[in-house]
């Protein structure tokens, strides 16, 4: 008997196919065969790949990507649609198998897959098998390993990646040319009162603003009155030895001689960029991708490659190799965790593949990591400047996403690159502020930021729930999105026929704000998406506003037409 493993597989659900002698027999189909009579497929000389082939061409079989069938004597096939041909990896097989039952929402969100025990059990087979099929679900997003404790499924497990789309493949690279519409978007999303769904901070009413002023008084009492030349870059000693110990606490060994301060993550990003490239180069990004990164690119006269990031397995590492074979690749600005605009977290695994690549080539890395500290499980999850080896990952984040953003406070740790970054900032800006540099340090010191970081992140994990229940409750079914393991952005899919920009509009005029996906291409792809914030203390002003843009998504001017 054949079966499909696959619930999404409709039209196969209703066949049943038997096997004798190396043949098989399609029968039963003629609802969905119609055109595509039985008798077609024969008795006898066909094999299971050629019927499968046959059985497509006709038409009439819509399969998924993958999928799974389990043939007689429990060997598994995996159909591939694209290439039509099965694999019968077994460890493949195993891996779909406990995709599908986190998918279906068998296995929950946050729970411990089967003990390694258990599976040898049930599926005998070998405990190597099993741990491929883990290191493919940790590929994938589904899951992650915790030290000691097993795999636990990750809170972006719920949705099948084939539902979600990503950008297809790089061909050439492009200048960039996205400024005005970036400004026109952030402009419009600025008038008081607004509903701050597009907004990339979170709420200030989540930070500690009382306690930190504290400290910047303290801070700055404590300041000698040289500070200003104490204080320039590299920067504030106390504040560069916190930031070094928050390395050390992950296992890392960044020194703290290595951080330089600057006025937030984006001046840091920018300074790593400008430190590695010249007017012409070509530079990789992600797609979607911050535009502040595409913002840069345009303002440094580069060129864009873009690699697109599926929301729920990250960077496409493939189309990054083919990238770096095709162009002369002079740096990479990427998101390992919780990326903006899709909020997903790439596995270690990728994390050291990427390093591992781009070191082979010596080509830099520029890690924007400023929500690493916004993660919903028990760790805070590494950045891929943890696998360095050759001092080719500048690590750049801040205090802007967690405690601050108005203090202006971020920094880079630049490996090889530390010196150029350092006379850039003496060059551009000389140096942070010395008073904010102060506060901050000593707030890392005396004020609680670890316990604070656990209420943010408690709040934030509330306030999602909250918002996909609300996106639930008043969106149509066909948006999609991945519930994200960190950070407070939502990355919405909405149906192929929506204008993202005239809905940004319409939202504007009814006082909502969010962010539409081509701010996030250099191409302006994305025009059926949206980036939406839930960084803010749940309200029935939000809930209407996730009311009115269901309403406002019914608009002509929205639905192309529809
Ligand atoms: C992904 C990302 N990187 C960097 C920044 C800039 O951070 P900062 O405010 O510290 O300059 C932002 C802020 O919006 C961001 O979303």
């Amino acid at each position: 008997m054949l079966h499909c493993r696959s619930g999404a597989c409709e039209k196969v659900k209703d066949c049943s196919t038997t096997i004798g002698h190396g043949a098989v027999t399609l029968e039963g189909c003629s609802r969905n065969f119609g055109s595509c009579p039985v008798e077609q497929f024969g008795i006898g000389e066909y094999t299971v790949e050629a019927t499968l082939a046959r059985a497509h061409e006709c038409g009439e079989w819509q399969l998924p990507d993958k999928t799974i069938f389990v043939l007689a004597g429990d060997v598994d096939l995996t159909w591939d649609k694209h290439s039509r041909k099965p694999t019968m990896k077994r460890y493949e097989a195993l891996a779909n198998s406990l995709a599908d039952g986190i998918r279906s929402g068998q296995i929950p969100i946050g729970s411990r897959l089967p003990s390694l025990r258990q599976i040898i059990a049930q599926w005998g087979v070998s405990q190597s098998t099993v741990f491929r099929a883990y290191y493919l679900l940790e590929e994938w997003g589904l899951v992650r390993a915790e030290e000691r404790s097993g795999y636990f499924v990750t809170p972006g497990a719920s949705v099948k990646p084939g539902a979600l789309q990503s950008a297809s493949v790089p061909a050439e690279s492009t200048r960039v040319d996205i400024s005005d519409l970036v400004f026109s978007v952030l402009d419009a999303a600025k008038h008081p009162g607004i509903v701050p769904l597009g907004s990339a901070f979170p709420s200030p009413l989540l930070f500690p603003s009382a306690r930190l002023l504290k400290s910047l008084a303290q801070g700055t009492r404590a300041l000698s009155p040289w500070s200003t030349v104490e204080d320039l870059p590299p920067g504030n000693d106390q504040l560069r030895r916190q930031i070094g110990m928050r390395y050390v606490a992950t296992g890392m060994s960044v020194s703290a001689d290595e951080v330089i301060v600057t006025n937030g993550a984006l001046e840091a990003l920018n300074l790593c960029l400008t430190a590695v490239t010249r007017p012409g180069d070509v530079v990789a990004v992600e797609s979607p991708g911050f535009y502040a990164a595409l913002q840069a690119v345009e303002r440094l006269d580069l060129r864009a490659v873009e690699i697109p990031v599926h929301p729920v397995t990250g960077l496409d590492l493939d189309a990054l190799a083919a990238a770096l074979d095709k162009h002369p690749i002079r740096a990479c600005w990427f998101m390992t965790n919780f990326q903006n605009p899709t909020g997903v977290l790439l596995s270690n695994e990728k994390k050291k593949a990427l390093v591992d690549m781009l070191a082979e080539r010596d080509v830099p890395l520029i890690e924007d990591d400023v929500y690493q500290e916004l993660h919903f499980s028990r760790d805070r999850p590494l950045p891929a400047k943890a696998f360095d080896r050759k001092g080719l990952v500048m690590h750049c984040s801040s205090f802007s996403k967690t405690l601050a953003p108005g203090y202006r406070i971020g920094w880079a740790t630049a490996g090889r690159y530390a010196d150029r970054v350092q006379r850039l900032k003496l060059m551009t800006t000389l140096s942070a502020s010395s008073p904010a540099q102060a506060g901050i340090a000593d707030y890392l010191e005396h004020g609680g930021y670890d316990r604070h970081l656990r209420k943010l992140r408690a709040a934030l994990q509330t306030q999602l729930a909250s918002m996909e229940a609300a996106l639930r409750r008043h969106l149509p079914r066909e948006v999609r999105w991945v519930t994200p393991a960190g950070g407070y952005f939502l990355w919405l899919q909405l149906p192929d026929a929506v204008d993202a920009m005239a809905l940004h509009r319409l939202a504007i005029s009814h006082g909502i704000s969010i962010a539409p996906g081509p701010i996030f291409s250099a191409t302006h792809a994305f025009q059926n998406c949206v980036r939406i914030n839930f960084g803010h203390p749940w309200s029935v002003q939000i809930d209407e506003a996730i009311r009115a843009l269901a309403e406002i998504l019914d608009d002509p001017a929205v639905r192309g037409g529809i």
